[in-house]
């Protein structure tokens, strides 16, 4: 049996993977992120001190863990090289714990720009992006016009490169967007100076990776994002532009199929989701404000509010077909506390039809009404719960339900953002 594992969001993200990831780390060997980038917001609390990760996987705030940044990552070098100085600032020790794939992609300053300018205009939906440069830097990765960061150290090479890149890019910004072009001076010499901070950390995580699991080592895949943002699976065009389910940690991480191992599935004990796209179950005005203020719901990394609403079961049943989910962790369930009923939708009704599974068409989901099944509500705070029967029998009857409806068992349920806030069930 593969003793590795995957941890995957079953929803449109924040559905506080940290925290469970941060839990099951200490059970595994090496720790890699295989999609994603800066776009990214990983909450971790530990003690007195919260930690939010963007790049570095969270197993850095272990002890004698292997860290590794797949080729699958978006890599912005600027932000790497802050994470991991304010990282030692706070007493983490990074050595050769981190390594950085030489095949990950590089965000550059004009991925940024373009991110920024592009959402929304000229007829393009608007997406609500993070502006991170995301999706413009996979979108150059499979135009061929990427950069990876083997490329980046290569100093002769980068800049005879990025001459012509940038040359593209520039005519964009300026003739569509009306932009003043970017210095190719100013970004050939601050990342030829990224590169030689970078350089140490830099390795071919391939070999790596086969050289760990051939010695016998655990491997924790963390996802970012959420499976119903997958480019392939999730709510397009309203998606982030890489695979963030199970299905592209072979991809991203440079292993074998085989290697991905067991997936468990991270879901909320209700919805939410930020930027623009389809939400079906979303509650607008002071129900959903009551929701984003209890939950603390508001983006780890752009600092948005996040939409809230009741939990989707139709997407997470989508999420875990994808997925292979073997169980699930629920976060949050401290949440709902105070609520007088709590519904799950197990069906949308559109047209007079009823509809179980997701749709391919993302604008379905705009004329589509849920079907709810409503839960009575419990008033106790469970922060403090650590068996499923100190839970209020609202609470566990509601767990129960989720299970049902998502057609998976709830391993772990999560009642408070520490560490130990935990039920193992
Ligand atoms: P991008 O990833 O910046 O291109 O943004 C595309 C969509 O994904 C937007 O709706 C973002 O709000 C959303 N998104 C990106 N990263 C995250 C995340 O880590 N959590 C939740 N939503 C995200």
């Amino acid at each position: 049996m593969c003793p590795n594992m995957s941890v995957v969001g079953m929803q449109w993200g924040d559905e506080g993977k940290g925290k469970i990831i941060d839990l099951c780390t200490e059970e595994f060997d090496v720790i890699v992120r295989y999609q994603g980038g800066s776009n990214a917001g990983h909450t971790v609390v530990v003690g007195e001190k919260k930690f939010v990760l963007h790049l570095v996987p969270s197993g850095i705030l272990h002890e004698r863990k292997l860290c590794v940044v797949g080729n699958g990552v978006a890599f912005d070098p600027p932000l790497f090289i802050e994470e991991m100085e304010g990282l030692r600032r706070e007493g983490v020790e990074i050595k050769d714990n981190l390594k950085v794939s030489d095949r990950a992609h590089v965000v550059f300053p004009y991925h940024k720009v373009l991110d920024q300018l592009g959402d929304g205009r000229g007829g393009d939906p608007k997406i609500g992006t993070t502006g991170r440069g995301i999706g413009p830097c996979y979108t150059d990765k499979m135009a061929r016009c990427g950069f990876r960061v083997a490329e980046l150290l290569d100093g002769e090479h980068f800049r005879e490169k990025l001459k012509w890149v940038l040359e593209a890019k520039n005519l964009e910004i300026r003739t569509r967007y009306e932009q003043d072009p970017l210095s190719y001076d100013e970004i050939a010499d601050t990342f030829s100076g990224y590169a030689e901070t970078i350089r140490p950390f830099v390795a071919d995580t391939v070999t790596l990776l086969d050289q760990e699991m051939k010695r016998g080592a655990r491997i924790l895949f963390e996802g970012a994002q959420g499976s119903l943002l997958d480019v392939d699976f999730g709510t397009y065009p309203f998606i982030s532009s890489s695979n963030a389910s199970a299905c592209g940690v072979s991809v991203g991480a440079g292993v074998p199929p085989r290697a991905v191992g067991k997936v468990l599935g991270i879901m909320k004990a209700y919805t939410t989701r930020v930027g623009e796209g389809p939400f079906p179950t979303e509650l607008t005005g002071d129900h959903g404000e009551e929701l984003r203020q209890k939950g603390g719901e508001f983006g780890a990394t752009t600092g948005r509010p996040r939409r809230c609403g009741w939990l989707d079961a139709v997407a997470v049943r989508h999420a875990a077909t994808i997925n292979g989910a073997a169980n699930v962790a629920l976060t949050k369930l401290d949440v709902l506390s105070g609520q007088k009923n709590v519904n799950i939708c197990t069906a949308y009704r559109c047209n007079g039809e009823t509809l179980t599974h997701f749709p391919a068409n993302t604008a379905v989901l705009d004329h589509v009404e849920p079907v709810y099944e409503t839960f009575s509500g419990w008033d106790e705070d469970i922060c403090g719960a650590r068996k499923f029967s100190d839970l209020p029998s609202e609470a566990g009857a509601y767990v129960r339900a989720i299970e049902d409806a998502v057609e998976l068992d709830v391993e772990i349920i999560s009642v408070g953002s520490e560490r130990d806030e935990i039920i193992r069930v």
